[in-house]
């Protein structure tokens, strides 16, 4: 409920002047998330502007998947329907995966407390004297989560057609030994791409809305066996849904990290064959 009187000044509260009665280290999570969001998002945000070395045969940054505008030959599997389009081809599509990102559950507890500070933690008084919590705009849209849980399993879908296409042979001129190329390619690249789209689908199958699409508005699980198992599984992943959020952020991050150093000739693939 939206209200002006609430809280630890609420006068139905006790009188209190500390701002906390803990005695542990309550602000290191919220630094912690401070500090690790913002480098994910100013690193995020210059790669998608760059608009370039995104592609390094036969990997695909995940930022830049599907790459639906005017790019470089190799990167587009689904065409250029935006080829048209001016900016950087990241900008097209990333409003998918970070919408689903910035609306998450998670990450809303995670950074509500470390950029508002509403609250920092768990016993320790917000700063703020007002309250409305997700009642209004802007962060009444924060209700449009599920939605974008749609649209991440499309990505995850893209990213997992990439990850198939990341073990395709190289052409000649990438082979390695005498020559010869193999039948199929497995480098380094190739082990984060499944690292990270393991993590993506943890991510995105742990989700609260994906439960609650599954399981949600039953009465009677005993009627409806097949998605009482699948909401046991969603589940039972759930409970680890703040750690595949962190560890699918790294890996994506990785992963173009990896691909933007050997697109600009920093380093060479690690070739197993
Ligand atoms: Fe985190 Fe849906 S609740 S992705």
């Amino acid at each position: 409920m939206a209200t002006t009187d609430h809280g630890v000044t609420s006068p139905t509260r006790a009188r209190i002047d500390a701002r906390t009665l803990r005695q542990d280290r309550w602000w290191l999570s919220p630094l912690t998330t401070f500090v690790v969001f913002s480098a994910f998002v100013v690193y995020a945000t210059v790669r998608a502007f760059m608009g370039r070395d995104y592609y390094a045969t036969p990997y695909l940054s995940p930022f830049y998947s599907p790459c639906l505008g005017d790019c470089v030959e190799g990167a587009s599997d689904f065409g250029q329907p935006f080829a048209w389009w001016p900016l950087s081809a990241a900008l097209i599509i990333l409003i998918f995966p970070l919408g689903f990102r910035m609306t998450c559950y998670y990450y809303r507890k995670a950074y509500y407390r470390a950029f508002w500070l509403s609250p920092p933690a768990c016993g320790v008084a917000e700063p703020h004297g007002s309250y409305s919590g997700e009642t209004r705009f802007p962060l009444i849209l924060q209700n449009v989560h599920r939605w974008f849980w749609y649209a991440a399993v499309l990505v995850g879908l893209v990213l997992t057609f990439d990850t198939v296409l990341a073990f395709r042979p190289m052409p000649a001129e990438y082979a390695v030994g005498d020559g010869e190329t193999s039948g199929i390619h497995m480098g380094l690249g190739t082990l984060l791409m499944i690292a990270n789209i393991t993590f993506i689908w943890l991510y995105t199958l742990s989700c609260h809305s994906c439960r609650h699409l599954v399981g949600g508005r039953l009465r009677h699980f005993s009627k409806h066996p097949v998605r009482y198992r699948l909401w046991t599984w969603a589940s039972r992943l759930n409970e680890s849904h703040g750690k595949w959020a962190w560890y699918s952020l790294f890996s994506v991050a990785i992963v173009d990290l990896y691909v933007f150093l050997l697109a600009t000739g920093t380093i060479q693939d690690v070739r197993f064959f």
